[in-house]
């Protein structure tokens, strides 16, 4: 592994590792990691809550400023209710267990998506966890939860319109910048890569407006197999990326 630009006989220069300040993951691949192993499907997002949970404490550990993981999306309700269900009452245990653990590496939870459609202790378990990290210094962690980033854009074009109309902006405001303001994530850099693991070269609704110039990594691994040494592996070829933003 040569996270950190030395290689192997310690003897050739290595250009230094630049690490994105903000990354993004799409946790996919659970339900097929399952089947692969004749386990039902919440089996697979069991153990996918297992890579979520070491991978961010990685993040962290690394120096990752902001990390954004892609939990449960606007349309993963239409999946079968069971499925659903088993994936609430994962989301609840680890609010109530695993995201405590996160204080030791004083990490700040924030949840994006829109909570109104939870189980009133699944909203309060995620208010009280933004309210009680929200005064740490550590690694932003964003868990998008009912999150679709057409959704997001839809919500901020209504806030700015109902702003315009009760005089708290006028129209000349409006600029990306503004935009981006009334977003969930407003306040933070944008995603510099996201990573999507499982193979496969979508981005489905995450992070539509805010990876206007993010570098996309593709794993061919399945999210409940990815390992520490792949998201070295991403770090390395986002490393070697010439990022332009549109120039030359
Ligand atoms: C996509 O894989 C994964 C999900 C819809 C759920 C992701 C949730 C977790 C990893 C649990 C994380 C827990 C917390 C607390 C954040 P898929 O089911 O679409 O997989 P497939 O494409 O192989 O069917």
């Amino acid at each position: 592994m040569a996270l950190f630009g030395k290689s192997k006989n310690n003897s050739v220069d290595v250009p230094p590792l630049v690490l994105p300040v903000h990354i993004g993951i799409i946790m996919d691949g659970n339900g097929r990691w399952a089947k692969k192993r004749g386990l039902p499907r919440k089996a697979g997002h069991s153990a996918g809550a297992k890579t979520f949970r070491k991978i961010t404490r990685y993040c962290s550990d690394i120096g990752i400023k902001y990390l954004t993981v892609y939990a449960f999306s606007t349309e993963n309700w239409k999946r079968p209710q069971d499925e659903v269900n088993s994936l609430m009452n994962l989301f609840k245990s680890y609010l109530e267990e695993a995201l405590s653990d996160f204080k030791d590496d004083s990490i700040v939870v924030r949840f994006i998506g829109d909570k109104s459609h939870f189980s009133e202790d699944l909203r309060n378990l995620m208010i009280e966890n933004e309210e009680s990290s929200k005064d740490r210094d550590g690694m932003v962690l964003n868990i998008a939860m009912n999150y679709g980033s057409r959704d997001e854009i839809v919500r901020a074009v209504k806030n700015i319109s109902a702003d315009v109309k009760n005089g708290i902006l006028s129209e000349d405001d409006i600029n990306e910048q503004l935009v981006s303001d009334y977003l969930y994530t407003a306040g933070q850099p944008d995603p510099d890569l996201i990573i999507r693991p499982s193979g496969e070269y979508r981005i489905s609704n995450f992070l539509l407006w805010q990876s206007a110039y993010t570098e996309f990594v593709i794993m061919n691994k399945l999210w409940p197999d990815f390992e520490k040494s792949d998201l070295d592996e991403a770090l390395n070829i986002y490393s070697g990326r010439n990022r332009r933003y549109g120039g030359v």
